[in-house]
């Protein structure tokens, strides 16, 4: 049940992005200088308490201010920590990172389980972008389409390397870190 309103709840908030992409909308950003981590730390609790037989590893290294848009940060990580638990293999734990460099922030989110084909990586950023046979399940394929689209909103982009040890999503925003 909790799943399926959390995933619902998501699905929602994914398909409006959509719409409003398409009607020229784009995503507009409300910048804020406050710690990112609560924001980071609220998604992965929420994901806990759904995916209560997982386990969410974190670490967390955001010692300097950077300006992003929190929700949108939130709604890009929900969907990625979203898949790694929906996607990847239920026996491996799925690993967050979040640090901040010299560059700017950098947020993995990886999980075990079968890499994605080669033939599917091509398109997964794409709307609609489930590979073959698994259109029966839940999900739209929009979930990493937005995602991208909200790191491409500050400057940055989401990469992606799946091997049969791991599939890792990357977020990276380069940007001029602000003095504490
Ligand atoms: N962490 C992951 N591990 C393995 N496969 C993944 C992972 N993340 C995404 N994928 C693959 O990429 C596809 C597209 O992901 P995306 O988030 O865009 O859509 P979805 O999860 O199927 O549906 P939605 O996010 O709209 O509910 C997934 O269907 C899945 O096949
Ligand atoms: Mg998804």
């Amino acid at each position: 049940m909790l799943k399926s309103v959390d995933r619902m709840g998501n699905l929602v908030d994914n398909v409006m992005d959509f719409a409003r992409g398409r009607l020229g909308g784009g995503i507009t950003l409300q910048l804020s200088n406050e710690p990112l981590q609560p924001a980071l730390e609220q998604v992965v609790g929420e994901l806990r308490s759904v995916w209560t037989e997982r386990e969410i590893v974190t670490h967390f290294a955001l010692e300097r201010t950077l300006s992003v848009d929190h929700k949108r940060i939130a709604q890009l990580f929900s969907n990625l920590l979203g898949n790694a638990l929906t996607h990847g293999s239920a026996d491996r734990p799925v690993l967050v990172i979040a640090a901040t460099s010299d560059t700017g922030l950098e947020l993995s989110v990886s999980n075990g389980g079968k890499p994605i084909p080669d033939s599917a990586l091509e398109k997964l950023f794409q709307p609609f972008s489930r590979h073959h046979g698994q259109e029966r399940t839940e999900g739209l394929g929009l979930g990493l389409y937005i995602a991208s689209r909200i790191a491409e909103a500050h400057g940055g982009r989401i990469d992606v390397v799946s091997t049969p040890q791991e599939t890792r999503f990357t977020l990276r925003i380069p940007m001029a870190l602000l003095p504490e």
